[in-house]
């Protein structure tokens, strides 16, 4: 969502996909952001947005993940971005998007438990043994993208929730993450520290990026203004085409 509002605040067109079909929190957090425009009269940047439940489980002529490469082709033309959301599970519409997707952005929480998904690691050594569950996803669509399209995927991991402290875990995940990133073929971003900012807007269909508006006056608190740094660093770090100059919007 807030790589989504990221881009539009930068004067990018932007389509948006929620791909969690049992969750869809994507598509909540923008139904909450049209209530809030309804409610406010302010008009926040929206995106043409895909809930999940429009690929049918089948109707009759095609499979969703079908029905979803369509789509997604489709939202190519007139957007100048479009956003996924994947569920955290293993579907058949969530390989679709990996295997059409230029960039990849994986949040992990800052854990070693966490990191499991993309390597087995040995207690003793913290050496990486086998890719973990997700990496062979990822390695499994990467793959199917070359062969199809000849194209690579630039894949981003990124720490989330990450503490205030310097214990171990945190030591460790940094070190280990930078030898991972050799091995499985993605990028290491800064990452996200762990604030209530972040819980606090879902229901208000808001993102830190929206915090500037009147209507929506809140205390740029340090927090808050550390949460757009971290924004804006991220964006910054995607290496998006056309971005000269207007990361200064955001
Ligand atoms: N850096 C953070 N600081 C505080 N809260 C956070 C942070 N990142 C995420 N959260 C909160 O954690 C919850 C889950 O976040 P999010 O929806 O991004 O996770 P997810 O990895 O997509 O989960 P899932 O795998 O279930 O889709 C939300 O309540 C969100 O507000
Ligand atoms: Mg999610």
């Amino acid at each position: 969502m807030h790589v989504a509002v990221a881009l539009m605040r930068m004067g990018f067109r932007v389509a948006t996909f929620d791909l969690d079909r049992r969750q869809r929190s994507l598509t909540r957090y923008i139904n909450n952001r049209e209530t809030a425009v309804r409610r406010s009269g302010v008009a926040l940047p929206q995106s043409t947005h895909w809930d999940p439940l429009v690929f049918a489980i089948s109707d009759g002529s095609s499979r969703p993940e079908e029905q979803l490469a369509i789509a997604l082709q489709q939202a190519r033309d007139g957007h100048d971005f479009v956003v996924a959301d994947c569920p955290g599970n293993d579907t058949l519409l969530a390989r679709q998007a990996h295997m059409m997707a230029d960039l990849l952005v994986t949040p992990i929480n800052d854990s070693l438990v966490d990191l499991d998904v993309l390597a087995e690691l040995d207690g003793e050594t913290y050496r990486a043994g086998r890719p973990g569950i997700y990496a062979r996803t990822v390695w499994e669509q990467r793959q199917l993208r070359l062969e199809h399209t000849h194209k690579g995927l630039d894949w981003v991991v990124l720490r989330n929730r990450l503490s205030n402290l310097a214990d171990r875990n945190k030591l460790m995940m940094a070190e280990v993450l930078k030898d991972l990133s050799g091995e499985l073929g993605f990028r290491v971003a800064a990452g996200f520290a762990e604030r209530v900012v972040y819980r606090q807007l879902f229901l208000a269909g808001l993102t830190v990026m929206d915090l500037d508006e009147p209507a929506f006056a809140v205390e740029p608190t340090k927090s808050y203004v550390a949460a757009r740094d971290e924004m804006r660093e991220l964006i910054r770090f995607l290496w998006l085409p056309g971005l000269d100059g207007r990361l200064e919007r955001i």
